[in-house]
């Protein structure tokens, strides 16, 4: 009899009618080259009952021809109460897939594919029965070339209380287990960059002790507030000693002041004017011979911030006699637009569901408002979205208001005005009038009252946000109004209470523009500049399409002199690895805002204008849509939380550095080991380039699937890609193309219009290019492409040996998870890498040296024809790659891709074909025949999609 254990995504284990089973530890193990043996508790701790003993445990390792990875599998044998023996299979939750430990990771090992050579593991020790836990023993050989280590990993759930429990043995010596002893973080990352742990430099540690006493606060206010309980655990926290507030000012004081008719600010800090209400002073000074710290700024909100980067100073360990600083929001709106949905779905959300419980609130404030509120702060921003651009009038309905209501109260603590994104015709759908009409009297009366309303439960309310007339989203055109007409009306109704609008400028696919979708929002925009209410900020994405992971500057920054423009940027990776890849966005913003438009002339760089240095100086905004969600890091990736903390660093100060950025996020979430600086700055300095260089080279630009935006899919993206026999990319200059680089100013378009003077890595974005072109270094498009393609998947190699040494540097969750993700990004982008070079190569018809490499070879299936019965289980079947065998009707044409590899899996609905798994080669495969009577072929797929021809043999399934 099989039992399943099932093991979720938070690896929490549970026998299936047996639910007495938890596993609550991690597992890791380390083999080195030749013959090792280790007992390892593998997810240590699963703890069971009496009705259980496990009497044996299994592990079979897989070795991939390409010798990258082993991956293995661990079969449970127990003996029930009833004495007999069972065996016991993990499956994954949801996937129904057997569990794969992740990973058994052999990196050169250069070994053939197939089973390898696994000692079945033994029994668990009595000892270890007591303990209840499993352990097992094993003895692998691994034939290694060289001293690689080999990591076991196993899981683990227990938020709270997460412990190490594995026992290892080195140097084959079995009878001397070694306790290991990796860094865990109780709380997964939830801390984000705001732990503060004990600095563990002694003579830094001891400095700060000698000059930080105590707080004295000069100031007060709600944010104040916030302020002082922020530093009072921040400074406790890093000095491991309790700093208290002091009532009067004493040698090492901190001091917190925005007393404007206090001699600190009149006498110490005559700059303070020109640093605004955010801006702040941090230095140490010399008051009457004592020796302080001061934290001077004229607003609540500057005294929050000067807090938080105090803190990072020491905790970046930084010199207090050094200690000068100034410093202020260039950017006066700095955003989180959260796509959020009132049934706590997000919209391209990758970490879990909203953290907003509209459910539970007002009643209930969950602890993790004041934590993503911090974490805001800490980095600047100062506006938050609450909800999807695709908008719900939930959040403005009146008995909801509480609840938002209770949420700003939150935040305001903080800092942080709330702001709502709102449906066009609400005044329809909430109102009752029959129309949403910008210019109808009712219409305008009704958002009054509703505005009146909001700003009765959020007296600071920042302001609505509007998707209007696009993605069926409704607007202003639907009544036969522009969209100057359609903001402007929401804009003046706002601007009694002081609020913003914020117009959102992605429209596309209105009738009459041109069909380069990349050209329609300036042609929609471009003749209402100038015609926008003081009050409204239209927010613009970085490109003119939809945050690719390369794509020109978007024509209208730069080109709307008369309005206010405010540029969104995507934290959330949706176009750009989601959360398995690690790809850190900073250098794609930074190159952004570098960009110089010449709006006047040059040095009217992106920055200069959304500073509002440039054109109209009124709101200036820069947005992001937010990358959180309800998972307990926050990001998924771990490494994801670096592009939230970049993004709020960037839009504080567009001109900082990336690796100034690198260093400081580095340094705050996983320490100042120079070791771990290095390596995972280097890694995120790279990624972005790196994801760029495996999925869409030289600014290709929309090459992915709808609706999910991650997966390959060329054949169905040549129109947005402008890829034909010819070569590759969409021609947008004057005299053959869109002639959308006339949309840029004449320096730029010029530049832009010639392919010699294009920066390469936007070659495709503007110029439709033949595969024989030389590119700069000399290849040919159609080799560099391959070795794009190629170099992105060894990239992603390399950063798997980078992470592999920081097992014992940094928090072991964190290690592990980015450790799989790493193997995920692998997979994938080897992936991405074969459908893309087989596409060109169909297209072209050119072979780059790669394209004879054996991935791209197609994998085969044998089967000979068969009459059988509806559901009758089919034995026998050769299969020459592992992956997934389908068996489907033989109307579905299917051979060649991954796109259709995925239409495959949806075709798997029970009715016209069924699927098997195929995951050991050396025995042959099975398959149910589908319930339906009919004709049926069988295919093959392998992981990396490529999919086989149909089997020659038909099965016939009977009536
Ligand atoms: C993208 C995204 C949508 C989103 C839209 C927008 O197209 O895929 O989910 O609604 O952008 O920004 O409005």
């Amino acid at each position: 009899m099989k039992q399943k254990v099932i093991i979720s995504d938070k690896s929490v284990c549970i026998v299936k009618g047996n639910d007495s089973y938890r596993d609550s530890g991690n597992g890791l193990i380390e083999i080195k080259t030749g013959v090792s043996k280790a007992l390892i508790g593998f997810g240590s701790r699963f703890e069971f009952s009496d009705e259980l003993i496990i009497k044996r445990a299994k592990l079979r390792v897989f070795v991939h021809k390409a010798g990258t990875r082993q991956s293995g599998r661990l079969d449970v044998y127990g003996v029930m109460k009833d004495g007999l023996l069972h065996e016991f299979e993990l499956y994954k939750e949801n996937h129904h897939e057997l569990l794969w430990l992740d990973a058994i990771d052999i990196y050169n090992n250069r070994g053939n594919t197939g089973w390898y050579e696994v000692d079945v593991t033994d029994y668990i020790s009595d000892s270890h029965l007591n303990k209840r836990y499993i352990a097992f023993k094993i003895e692998c050989e691994t034939k290694l070339k060289n001293d690689s280590p080999v990591y076991l990993c196993g899981c683990n759930s227990e938020m709270n209380k997460p412990e190490l429990l594995i026992e290892y043995y080195k140097n084959n010596d079995i009878n001397k287990p070694n306790q290991c002893k990796y860094k865990m973080d109780p709380l997964h990352g939830y801390k984000l960059w705001l732990d503060y742990k004990t600095i563990s430099d002694k003579t830094k540690i001891s400095e700060y002790r000698d000059n930080i006493k105590n707080i004295y606060v000069d100031a007060s206010g709600d944010i104040i507030d916030s302020a002082v309980e922020e530093l009072k655990e921040g400074l406790t926290g890093l000095l491991d000693s309790e700093i208290k507030i002091a009532d009067k000012i004493t040698q090492g004081s901190v001091v917190l002041t925005n007393n404007k008719e206090g001699a600190l600010l009149k006498e110490t800090f005559q700059l303070m004017p020109s640093l605004g209400e955010e801006g702040f002073t941090i230095r140490t000074i010399n008051l009457n011979k004592t020796k302080i710290i001061v934290i001077a700024a004229l607003g609540n909100k500057g005294l929050l911030y000067g807090a938080y980067r105090f803190l990072e100073f020491l905790k970046c360990l930084g010199d207090l006699s050094k200690l000068n600083i100034s410093d202020k929001p260039m950017v006066k709106l700095r955003m989180l637009n959260h796509w959020d949905n009132w049934n706590g779905t997000i919209e391209r959300g990758y970490a879990g569901s909203s953290i907003w419980n509209w459910d539970d609130l007002p009643e209930k404030i969950n602890p993790r408002y004041r934590d993503y509120v911090r974490a805001c702060a800490s980095i600047g921003i100062n506006g938050t979205v609450i909800n999807n651009v695709n908008s719900q009038n939930e959040f403005i309905k009146t008995y909801n208001l509480i609840k938002v209501a209770a949420l700003a109260d939150e935040l305001r603590k903080y800092g942080i005005r709330i702001f709502i994104c709102v449906p066009f015709n609400c005044p329809i759908t909430l109102g009752g009038i029959n129309t949403a009409d910008p210019l109808d009297e009712r219409v305008i009366n009704w958002w009054k009252r509703k505005t009146r309303e909001i700003y009765d439960y959020i007296p600071d309310f920042g302001g609505y946000v509007v998707k209007g007339d696009s993605e069926s989203q409704p607007g202003p055109l639907q009544y036969g109004r522009d969209h100057s007409e359609g903001a402007n009306m929401l804009a003046n109704v706002l601007n009694e209470f002081g609020g913003i609008l914020i117009w959102r400028a992605f429209v596309y696919n209105i009738k009459g523009l041109d069909k380069d979708r990349a050209k329609q929002a300036f042609q929609i925009f471009k003749p209402l500049d100038g015609r926008f209410s003081e009050n409204v900020i239209l927010q613009v994405k970085n490109g003119p399409l939809d945050f690719q992971v390369r794509e020109a500057v978007s024509p209208i920054i730069g080109g709307m002199e008369k309005t206010d423009v405010g540029i969104e940027l995507q934290i959330a990776q949706e176009y750009t690895g989601q959360s398995t890849h690690l790809c850190w966005l900073v250098p794609q913003w930074k190159e952004i805002f570098m960009f110089d438009t010449h709006m006047h002339g040059a040095n009217s760089k992106v920055f200069e204008i959304i500073e509002g240095k440039l054109g109209s100086n009124r709101n200036t905004l820069v947005a992001g849509v937010a990358n959180t969600g309800s998972d307990m890091n926050w990001t998924r990736h771990p490494l994801s939380q670096a592009n939230w903390y970049g993004f709020g660093r960037l839009a504080w100060n567009p001109q900082l550095k990336c690796e100034d950025i690198a260093d400081e996020w580095v340094k705050m979430t996983y320490g100042t080991d120079s070791d771990v600086l290095i390596t995972i700055k280097t890694m995120l300095m790279n990624s972005w380039e790196t994801y760029e260089s495996y999925t869409s080279p030289l600014g290709l630009g929309y090459i992915c699937d709808r609706p999910r935006h991650f997966n390959p899919s060329p054949e169905t993206r040549s129109n947005y890609n402008g890829t034909d026999l010819n070569g590759l990319g969409y021609d947008r200059t004057k005299a053959t193309g869109s002639g959308y680089v006339d949309q840029y100013h004449e320096h730029v378009s010029k530049m832009l219009d010639d392919i010699s003077t294009t920066p390469e890595e936007l070659l495709l974005w503007f110029h439709h290019v033949n595969w024989n072109y030389k590119l700069k270094c000399g290849r040919t498009l159609i080799q560099y492409m391959y070795d794009s393609y190629f170099l992105g998947v060894e990239e992603v190699e390399k950063m798997i040996v980078m992470w592999g040494k920081m097992i014992s540097k940094i928090d072991f969750q964190s290690f592990k998870t980015v450790h799989s993700m790493l193997y995920k990004q692998h997979d994938e982008a080897i992936v991405w890498r074969n459908i893309l070079c087989r596409y060109y190569f169909g297209l072209s018809g050119i072979k780059g040296k790669q394209v004879q490499n054996e991935v791209f070879a197609l994998p085969e299936v044998y089967i000979k024809d068969l009459a059988v019965k509806p559901s009758q289980i089919i034995e026998n079947i050769q299969v020459s790659k592992l992956g997934t065998i389908y068996l489907l009707s033989t109307e579905r044409a299917c051979s060649g891709s991954y796109e259709k590899a995925r239409r495959l899996k949806l075709a798997d609905d029970g009715l016209t074909g069924t699927s098997a798994r195929v995951d050991r080669l050396d025995i042959p495969t099975k398959i149910m025949a589908p319930q339906n009577p009919g004709k049926y072929k069988l295919y093959a797929c392998d992981k990396y999609g490529n999919i086989s021809l149909p089997s020659d043999g038909t099965v016939k399934v009977l009536e």
